[in-house]
């Protein structure tokens, strides 16, 4: 059986990108809501005022650029691994380009870059679930099988299983690991689908911790020195049924965070950051 990863959920640097003006008009979205561009800014500034002050991670901010409206989502340009940064090739278009600044930074931080260059493959980070012990892939709009592969190539250590994604923008859309062999997942019933398949995949039991909503299941979760288990999760202004269930968690510092704004064009909580750990500085 695959062991947890020492060390899973310790970052020392997060990577985040200002939101661009685009972002209100011409970000991608499922839905049609009015984003308000200041309320969203705002939204953003907590955000990193979250894992910078109250939390103590090195902030890496890279510029908004108003070519790219959908830039803040930085998680879907890269997905990293211990040492390892995966840039990828996202599934839509007017993302591409995200990806150049985000390689730029993570070659900065040292990282062994590999970069997913072959154009049958893509894949959004958005749908890449890391649970310490294994790789669940979402295969949706945006991710296909050869983008799995190729993670799967990157990432030799560990086992690779995807999951059809049948509702929301990605598999991250609702199941998020909420603490160490904890999934967060969705109550829907796709999301309990997917739920399902992860469990007859792996060869390990994870616990799970169910939400009402899907989208409050994801949620941030970090292991740090002189904090413990952290856990960034919706406010209950947003989710009030969900965030009472993760009220409940005893063994957690808790911090709500406003996506609302973000929400509107489908982002989430761990779409607006990559986490690394760089070993040196623990
Ligand atoms: N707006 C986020 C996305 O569609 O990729």
């Amino acid at each position: 059986m695959a062991e947890l990863l020492a060390g899973f959920g310790c970052f020392t640097h997060a990577v985040v990108r200002a939101v661009p003006r685009s972002l209100a008009t011409q970000a991608l979205r499922s839905g049609n809501l009015e984003v308000d561009p200041l309320k969203v800014q705002q939204e953003q500034e907590d955000y990193v005022s979250v894992l910078r002050q109250r939390l103590g991670l090195e902030v890496i901010e890279l510029p908004a650029d108003e070519t790219l409206p959908d830039c803040v989502f930085v998680e879907d340009a890269a997905v990293v691994c211990e040492n390892t940064a995966l840039i990828t090739r996202p599934g839509a278009k007017s993302r591409r380009g995200e990806t150049e600044a985000m390689k730029r930074a993570l070659t900065e931080l040292d990282l062994n870059i590999v970069e997913m260059t072959d154009e049958t493959a893509t894949l959004d980070g958005g749908d890449v679930l890391f649970t310490g012990r294994e790789f669940f892939v979402g295969l949706s709009k945006r991710t296909n099988q050869k983008g799995a592969e190729i993670l799967a190539d990157t990432f030799k250590d560990y086992a690779v299983s995807t999951v059809p994604v049948q509702q929301g923008l990605h598999l991250k859309s609702c199941c998020t690991m909420a603490g160490p062999d904890l999934i967060a997942i969705g109550s829907s019933e796709a999301a309990q689908k997917a739920l399902k398949i992860m469990q007859q995949m792996s060869d390990h039991k994870y616990d799970k911790l169910t939400l009402p909503d899907d989208l409050a299941a994801n949620c941030i979760y970090m292991n740090l020195p002189n904090k413990g288990h952290v856990l960034l999760h919706c406010t209950p202004e947003e989710f009030p049924e969900s965030a009472k269930v993760f009220e409940k968690l005893k063994d957690h510092m808790l911090i709500p965070v406003s996506n609302q704004e973000k929400g509107k064009v489908d982002g989430a909580l761990t779409c607006c950051s990559v986490l690394i750990n760089k070993k040196s500085k623990i």
